[in-house]
């Protein structure tokens, strides 16, 4: 190989539009995905203090929020679900005429184009804050199937376009696929928390969705963060049950694994940028510390770069308008 003087790698960096035409990863609008969550209630539209510009709002109050997602051409929105009541075994999160089940129509009324993805889980449902059925002191995984089941089929019911399992009980990605095809659901595609992680980074979610475990922690179902190979473990589990888009999540700290996986898997992969990481730039940004759009893009970027096909970030909607501008 050629080398110096021959090759001087800064020549293709001289000007923007050189930059451009070399430029190997990008971000755009359709690969992101908007989190969005629904309390049950009316007339609410409050700030999450951890979450600055981030909103929990009633179903009443949905219309202009996805309107504005619709807008600005971002295809899809995942919803999280803050329930009145809760119980030992999360029954709220598939009541059909739930907080999430009564918003998915609302918004499919609204914004029909809209990819309306629904988070599945039990935690913000029960009341111990677990993700699944407590036996014991521990959570059962195959009792928890049948209740994941469930919660799936009433999303899709209602209109869901996908459902997003972020339980991380064994078996449920395929319970799920069983029981949306058993009801004529077999168009409607899974998108599963395939390698989700045991991280200090879902802090400020868990004010957000009022999910924080009321004992214990989520370290005997969710990965332990050193592990890397045991993730495509998980994501080949996963597809092998039937997940159509595999995930892996928290992003910034896991870009190895988001990596390793497109290096292994034909299945598009979906990186959740957390919101720990929304709320660190957002601190750091506020301070003046450092620049909130760069780094935003550069991060999301980054994600591309490592691999990812599609990004579910807090910061969708300040993207959307930067790309617009740029
Ligand atoms: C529900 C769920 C969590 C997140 C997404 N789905 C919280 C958790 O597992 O504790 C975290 C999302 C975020 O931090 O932005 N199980």
């Amino acid at each position: 190989m050629a080398s110096f003087p021959q090759i001087r790698l800064r020549r293709l960096r001289r000007t923007e539009a050189l930059r451009s035409m070399v430029r190997e990863n990008h971000i755009e609008v359709r690969d992101l995905i908007y989190p969005i969550f629904v309390v049950e209630g009316k007339g609410i539209n409050e700030e999450i203090v951890s979450m600055p510009d981030v909103f929990r709002y009633s179903p009443d109050n949905l219309q202009p929020v996805v309107e504005e997602v619709a807008k600005l051409k971002i295809p899809a929105i995942i919803l999280f679900g803050i329930p009145k009541n809760k119980d030992e075994f999360g029954s709220s999160g598939y009541d059909p005429n739930g907080v999430i089940q009564h918003a998915i129509r609302i918004i499919k009324k609204t914004v029909p184009e809209l990819v309306v993805i629904t988070d599945v889980c039990l935690c913000e449902y029960t009341s111990h804050g677990h993700c699944g059925v407590i036996d014991h002191q521990e959570v059962d995984n195959d009792q928890t199937l049948p209740l994941l089941s469930r919660m799936a089929l009433s999303h899709v019911e209602a209109g869901a376009d996908m459902v997003a399992p972020s339980d991380m009980m064994d078996g449920r990605v395929k319970a799920i696929r069983e029981s949306l095809d058993n009801k004529g659901f077999n168009h409607i595609p899974i998108m599963s928390y395939a390698a989700k992680y045991s991280s200090a980074f879902y802090g400020p979610f868990r004010d957000a969705a009022e999910s924080t475990p009321q004992f214990g922690d989520r370290r005997a179902y969710q990965m332990d963060p050193p592990n890397a190979r045991e993730a495509l473990l998980e994501v080949e589990q996963d597809i092998a049950e039937g997940a159509d888009i595999v995930m892996v999540k928290p992003a910034m700290a896991y870009m190895d694994i988001i990596r390793r996986v497109r290096d292994n898997f034909n299945q598009p992969i979906a990186a959740y940028n957390v919101s720990g990481e929304y709320s660190m730039v957002k601190a750091a940004a506020e301070r003046g510390w450092i620049d909130e759009k760069r780094v935003v893009l550069e991060t999301l970027t980054a994600m591309k770069r490592a691999g990812a096909d599609m990004i579910l970030t807090y910061h969708a909607k300040d993207v959307a308008k930067w790309l617009k501008q740029l």
